[in-house]
């Protein structure tokens, strides 16, 4: 059976690491740090996530401010509000939860973050600091990834790195990570791959990030493999009170038959990415002081 890579555990131990820190800078007169989310209309998944968000800022300390907007706020409004943000002293950093309804442009919206508040890790700069020697703030699921890979003391220098999903807040960013701090040779596999299988069965890490739920299988991956799966795909499950579950893009009871280590969903890379927020804001705040 291969070890789970347990993103919960991993999530809680940083939070812990955090807590102390923000104790520390409470006791050194400094207020805590101040996180604000602004989320737009009554996306379920969404509000879930902000709701976990929410819950880790109070876990360790952290000040926050939840800006609810209806689906029908103006691109010019919310722009309005992303300004106020930036130019907040009190706010440390923010994120606009994503999706956004189809009128606003997620771009513009994001691309007006002030990189120092960015603490989701989506504005350009941010992204093409990831192969800088000081980055600010790393874009959050790749960062994640990246820990849990870390403090499970994977090796990755050499690898063969299979990254299937090229998006622009997951795969793409990963690539450059595992490439410039990982060492791994990197493939970024994309919907127009062909062949696909013959690229994941080279790899040493397999990392999914697509949205479709069992696009893995157990064929498609090789004896040994490290299997990260970032899909979060909300499916009917009669058999939960919600009427859903949660499922990734690997066939995870089959799959885990050939893998080493492998992320569940969820609590795999899910509560890695709220871990790398915390992270985020605890450096946009020390560099704001
Ligand atoms: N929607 C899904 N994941 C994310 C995330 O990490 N950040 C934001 N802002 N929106 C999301």
């Amino acid at each position: 059976m291969p070890t789970l890579l347990d993103g919960r555990k991993i999530s809680s131990e940083i939070k812990a690491e955090i807590k102390l820190k923000v104790e520390k800078m409470k006791a050194a007169g400094q207020r805590a740090p101040h996180l604000a989310i602004i989320i737009v209309g009554d996306d379920g998944a969404s509000h879930t996530y902000v709701d976990g968000k929410i819950k880790a800022c109070k876990a360790v300390g952290f000040d926050y401010t939840l800006m609810q907007f209806a689906p029908t706020i103006s691109e010019e409004k919310l722009l309005k509000h992303v300004d106020q943000l930036n130019a907040d002293s009190d706010i440390d950093g923010f994120i606009v939860q994503l999706p956004l309804p189809e009128h606003i442009s997620v771009e513009k919206v994001t691309e007006s973050i002030s990189p120092e508040k960015d603490v989701d890790g989506f504005v350009n700069q941010n992204f093409g600091s990831i192969t800088s020697d000081s980055p600010l703030l790393m874009p959050a699921t790749p960062f994640g990834v990246m820990e849990l890979l870390k403090r499970y003391e994977i090796d990755t220098k050499g690898k063969n790195c299979v990254i299937v999903g090229a998006s622009r807040l997951v795969g793409a960013p990963l690539a450059l990570m595992m490439s410039h701090t990982g060492h791994s040779t990197v493939t970024l596999c994309h919907k127009y791959t062909t062949d696909l299988a013959s690229h994941t069965k080279k790899a040493d890490i397999l990392v999914v990030a697509v949205g479709k739920p069992n696009l893995i299988t157990q064929d498609m991956v090789k004896e040994g493999a490290v299997v990260i799966d970032v899909g979060t795909t909300r499916v009917v499950d009669a058999t939960k009170k919600s009427g859903f579950k949660l499922s990734g893009d690997v066939d995870f009871d089959n799959v885990s038959k050939n893998a080493s280590f492998i992320t569940p969903v969820p609590g795999g890379v899910g509560p890695m990415t709220i871990a790398s927020l915390m992270i985020n804001t605890l450096r946009a705040a020390q560099y704001n002081h």
